[in-house]
């Protein structure tokens, strides 16, 4: 098997993720779950967590992580639990579903919504942001990079632009965290949505959301919280107002794993590695008629996602062939993103094929995978 498909979820895992999710299975306790030797060990582990996600995406205050089940759930917890009727957001038409339809749904409750336009490659122009403010506006939410484009947004621009206009910046890192180096606070960036099943290594079912101290967030859940139980309205606090219930502490065990893995490498080497296999499949596929390749041009400009479509065939029979024929697993659809396909040109076509290599990905198996689309093209 060839495994494509590093932008829905990152496979193999690094082998310490693995034993760091059966140890913490095995080992028992949740945080805040009692006083006992097992609660207290299992709270220090994802204390350490935290401290280590801190320290990789640049953010001050270890307390101020917040683990989530995945990308989603952190994005729909920075909106829902920031914007208020009357607020103004800007964002793009070429969100993924999880940063789109929680707009939307916000929309019918007083919230106004600007949805830019990107090009047809893509990319957002950040001048089309600036002109877009309101004295209303309360936030800028974008994605780092397109699950579909796999174009890269200018975050540090828009970080300034959000500085200089006293609003918030939320970005949407589930396809970057991990691979593109992020730091927070040189960035501009005060809500950080991170998705910990994909570049970060870790396990399905986990994901993050950072918050920058300047940020007045209300939780959006209630419930447990360990501490503070005599109260009954749901307390504020940093991070466990914002985690009711009990932890995903195996999944956050793999997580942190992922992310020591992550930080001994280095997300600049794993970039680095991740953008000559993207340029690799960019060109082998560019090379061959009848398939046409979205996205920006070069390789700098993109993460390693690649979506194209081949001429008299539909995107889910390029997925079928090619894992039937030739062992290549990608993701043929709108990828949850209608509007990145609208934007592209991909959307009368019900989308395209995409491929996404990730850090374990070979040269060869690339190869391979272009070998496999070369056939079906030539039919
Ligand atoms: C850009 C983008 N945002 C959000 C998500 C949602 O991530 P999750 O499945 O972890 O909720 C994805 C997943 O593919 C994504 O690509």
């Amino acid at each position: 098997m060839i495994y494509l498909d590093n932008a829905a979820t990152s496979h193999p895992k690094p082998e310490a993720v693995y034993r760091a999710v059966d140890a913490a299975l095995r080992a028992g306790g949740s945080p805040g779950r009692g006083g006992h030797s097992l609660a207290l060990a299992a709270g220090r582990q994802v204390l350490r967590a935290r401290e280590a996600a801190a320290k990789l995406f640049g953010l001050s205050d270890p307390a101020r992580v917040i683990f989530t089940a995945s990308a989603t759930d952190s994005l729909n917890l920075a909106l829902k639990g920031l914007l208020k009727p009357g607020d103004h957001v800007i964002t793009t038409r070429a969100e993924h579903n999880a940063l789109r339809r929680p707009l939307a749904a916000l929309e019918a409750w007083g919230i106004s919504v600007t949805w830019l336009p990107v090009s047809d490659r893509g990319l957002l122009d950040p001048a089309q942001v600036r002109t877009a403010l309101r004295p209303s506006t309360r936030l800028i939410a974008t994605h780092h990079g397109s699950n579909v484009s796999g174009a890269l947004q200018p975050i540090a621009e828009l970080g300034e632009i959000a500085r200089r206009a006293g609003v918030f910046l939320l970005v949407d890192a589930a396809q970057t965290a991990g691979v593109h180096p992020t730091h927070m606070a040189q960035m501009g960036i005060h809500l950080l949505a991170a998705a910990g099943h994909k570049g970060l290594l870790g396990p399905q079912g986990t994901g993050l959301l950072l918050v920058d101290p300047a940020v007045d967030l209300t939780p959006i859940r209630e419930g447990g919280t360990g501490a503070n139980s005599a109260q009954i309205a749901q307390p504020a606090i940093f991070p466990d107002g914002f985690e009711s219930g009990t932890l995903n502490v195996p999944g956050i065990a793999g997580l942190a794993a992922g992310m020591a893995f992550v930080m001994e490498v280095t997300p600049e080497e794993i970039r680095r590695r991740e953008q000559e296999l993207a340029e690799a499949l960019l060109a082998g596929l560019r090379r061959l008629p009848g398939v046409k390749v979205y996205g920006p041009e070069h390789a700098g400009q993109r993460t390693a996602v690649v979506s194209f479509n081949v001429e008299g065939l539909d995107p889910g029979e390029v997925e079928e062939r090619l894992e039937e024929r030739f062992g290549v697993i990608g993701r043929a659809g709108l990828h949850c993103n209608p509007g990145a396909h609208e934007a592209l040109g991909s959307l009368p076509m019900g989308g395209a094929m995409r491929l996404s290599p990730g850090y374990f990905t070979t040269a060869e198996e690339i190869e391979r995978a272009v070998r496999g689309v070369a056939e079906l093209a030539a039919r």
